[in-house]
């Protein structure tokens, strides 16, 4: 950060400076990629300090690299936690946030609208770990919630925007209904990144990312981060989250001793990242580092595209619905425009009106838009969902995830809105052939 800074500097500020470290030796203004496996001890005794965690210094790059720190601490910083930590992916972030929580035999409640790939971990490897998920409709009232918690509940888990359809979920309500069970809120915050919405300050405790998608901006990336926001008070609850609240060995204090309000994050780094490994390259890092420091930028790009194709897709006969937060349809504007008063992010899904068949025919007419999974590209991507990211499911699956047969989601890009319009009118004109 600069070191004159009188006052707290603003968003579009912190996207580029929080968390850097001008190093003494070489002063290099762009933070390097610290491409090393570890990092030499000065002495045994150095050795020993390192291993402790009693250094300042790192021991080993799976869980510690400086280029990966900078990016931890600048989106902690960006969505106003304590401390954050890089990964390997989202799925890895999400897998790694759980595993801070939760183990066999113990119960997760979670919102049904969800990226497939979570829906998929949760009811694939992570079940088979011994760890229950169960959905909560989106209809359930405070007391339907509240009747489902049980003691060995370890979290409530929700997306703020979920891919693909933008229900925009009231993360104030599942904050409070998570905290009087004495349970931490989970949310996964990719899809309006916190440019457009920081969940923490109304209430979210973890927050999580595939830094793949806007955050990196670029699709050149895999990543993912956990960012710990530092309010949830582990030690009301001791029998819940012993791992936190006793001593790990002998001699040892807890982490929530040791660590305070960074506890949960330094437990996931120096425990769940140390043994599991899932670590991030610090040349993708890098990348994505370069895309954090435009990202403001971006996504008012994003939205004010996402904000016109939606409308102009609305008056579309070929569309049967439109699913984007932001039209004023939408039955999720008045909390969009709550929580996400600069814009409803830049996922536009559509249910074309002749189903599969039309589907078929928009993907295969697209010249500019890129058929292809992913969001959060400087181009505009398109995907029949149906028949990719949810084809596992059966139709009665489908139907309950809300996956219409003509449902295509947009990732609208940086493009002129003009020519992702031209695309898309091709696109529609041979869908009407069907
Ligand atoms: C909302 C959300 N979370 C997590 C992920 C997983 O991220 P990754 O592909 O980086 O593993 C995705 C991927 O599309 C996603 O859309």
């Amino acid at each position: 950060m600069p070191h004159r800074a009188s006052r707290p500097l603003d968003f579009e500020t912190r996207q580029i400076h929080a968390g850097a470290v001008v190093d003494s030796e070489t002063r290099s203004r762009v933070t390097p990629i610290y491409q090393t496996a570890a990092y030499v001890f000065d002495s045994f005794d150095d050795g020993e300090e390192r291993f402790a965690g009693r250094s300042a210094f790192r021991a080993y790059s799976r869980n510690e690299n400086p280029t990966n720190a900078v990016a931890g601490r600048r989106i902690a910083d960006l969505e106003g936690g304590v401390d954050g930590i890089v990964v390997a992916s989202g799925q890895a972030a999400i897998a790694v946030a759980i595993a801070g929580l939760a183990e066999s035999g113990d119960h997760v409640l979670v919102t049904r609208s969800l990226y497939e790939g979570t829906r998929e971990m949760f009811r694939g490897v992570l079940r088979r770990q011994g760890i229950e998920f169960e959905y909560v409709p989106d209809e359930a009232t405070d007391d339907e919630w509240a009747a489902r918690f049980r003691a060995r509940t370890k979290a409530v888990y929700t997306e703020t925007l979920p891919n693909p359809l933008g229900q925009v979920v009231d993360i104030e309500r599942l904050a409070r209904i998570a905290h009087t069970a004495g349970v931490p809120l989970i949310v996964d915050n990719t899809v309006p990144t916190p440019y457009l919405w920081r969940p923490i300050e109304n209430g979210a405790d973890i927050v999580l990312h595939s830094t793949s998608k806007w955050l990196s901006g670029h699709a050149s990336v895999i990543g993912g981060a956990v960012i710990d926001g530092g309010n949830f008070d582990w030690s009301t609850q001791p029998e819940r989250f012993p791992q936190l609240t006793e001593s790990p060995r002998p001699g040892v204090p807890s982490f929530v001793e040791r660590f305070g309000p960074n506890a949960y994050l330094a437990y996931l780094r120096s425990v769940i990242v140390l043994e599991y490994g899932p670590t991030v390259p610090p040349t993708s890092t890098f990348l994505l580092l370069h895309g954090i420091e435009t990202l403001s930028v971006r996504m008012d790009r994003h939205v004010s595209n996402a904000q016109t194709i939606a409308a102009w897709l609305e008056a579309r006969p070929e569309v049967a619905e439109v699913f984007y937060p932001g039209l004023a349809s939408s039955p999720f504007r008045e909390r969009a425009e709550k929580y996400m008063p600069d814009g409803a992010g830049s996922i536009v899904s559509i249910e074309l009106a002749g189903g599969r068949e039309a589907a078929r025919r928009f993907i295969d007419a697209l010249e500019l838009i890129s058929p292809m999974t992913h969001i959060g590209d400087v181009r505009t991507l398109a995907i029949h969902l149906g028949s990719t990211i949810h084809a596992k499911l059966n139709d009665d699956e489908k139907a309950e995830a809300g996956i219409g047969p003509g449902l295509i989601r947009l990732s609208i890009g940086l493009e002129s809105a003009r020519d992702i319009l031209a695309d898309l009118e091709r696109g529609l004109a041979a869908a009407a052939a069907a």
